[in-house]
């Protein structure tokens, strides 16, 4: 079993690279943001609930995505492996990661950081804002916030996994296949040292 966070500010491609890495590896793909929107989508309680917060560019509380991932684990026994997208995004959250993957006798096993600058991350959201109709990239206001958001209480998530070794940080600016293939080479380095 291998797992790993794609880990990373908004719009630095966390999304695109998880949707080719999962089709190469054969992993689960768990992404709170999809799973939030799929929420707000079906206007279920919660999905009112994050409407509201996922606008404002804050984070919703720590309780109600680690309950969403500790279903979709559960929901995953004969996985062979996840990858975690825009979780965890707190260091409570990703305490609570290490616990839900150890009851599975499991733990992550890297953590792969893509690095953009600020003023491309604007770029990038407000471009797929007029596409994707999403509402938090709709406003220049609130990409800046979610850009602080992750800097203030997302970032030191980095911090945490580098005391265990885990980080690995590559370049996100430059073609999606170039940064893909320098995110599968990771992967692969580091599958091959576990085995
Ligand atoms: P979430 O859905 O996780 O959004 P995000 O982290 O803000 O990330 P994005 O989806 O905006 O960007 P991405 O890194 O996936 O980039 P993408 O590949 O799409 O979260 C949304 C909200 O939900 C949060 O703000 C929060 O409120 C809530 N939430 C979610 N998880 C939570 C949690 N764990 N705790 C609490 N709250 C939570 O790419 C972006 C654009 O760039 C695309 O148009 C793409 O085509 C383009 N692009 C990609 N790569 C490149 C490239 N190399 N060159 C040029 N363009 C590129």
């Amino acid at each position: 079993m291998f797992n790993l966070i794609l880990f990373g500010p908004p719009g630095v491609g966390k999304g695109t690279q998880s949707n080719k890495l999962i089709e190469k590896y054969g992993w689960i793909h768990l992404s709170t943001g999809d799973l939030l929107r799929s929420e707000i989508h079906r206007q279920t309680p919660l999905g009112i609930e994050a409407d509201h917060i996922i606008k404002s560019g804050q984070l919703v509380p720590d309780e109600v995505v680690i309950g969403m991932i500790s279903s979709a684990l559960e929901a995953n026994p004969h996985a062979k492996g996840f990858l975690f997208d825009g979780f965890p995004r707190t260091v409570a959250q990703a305490e609570a990661l290490d616990k839900l993957l150890s009851l599975k006798k499991t733990a992550i096993h890297l953590v792969l950081a893509l690095d953009v600058r600020d003023e491309e991350l604007v770029h990038r959201l407000l471009i797929r804002g007029k596409s994707s109709g999403r509402k938090d990239d709709s406003d220049e206001t609130v990409i800046r916030e979610r850009i602080r958001v992750y800097k203030s209480q997302t970032f030191p998530v980095a911090d945490y996994y580098a005391k265990f070794g885990k980080v690995v940080h590559v370049p996100g600016e430059g073609s999606i296949d170039d940064i893909f293939a320098a995110l599968s080479r990771e992967i692969d380095g580091k599958s091959e040292k576990a085995a």
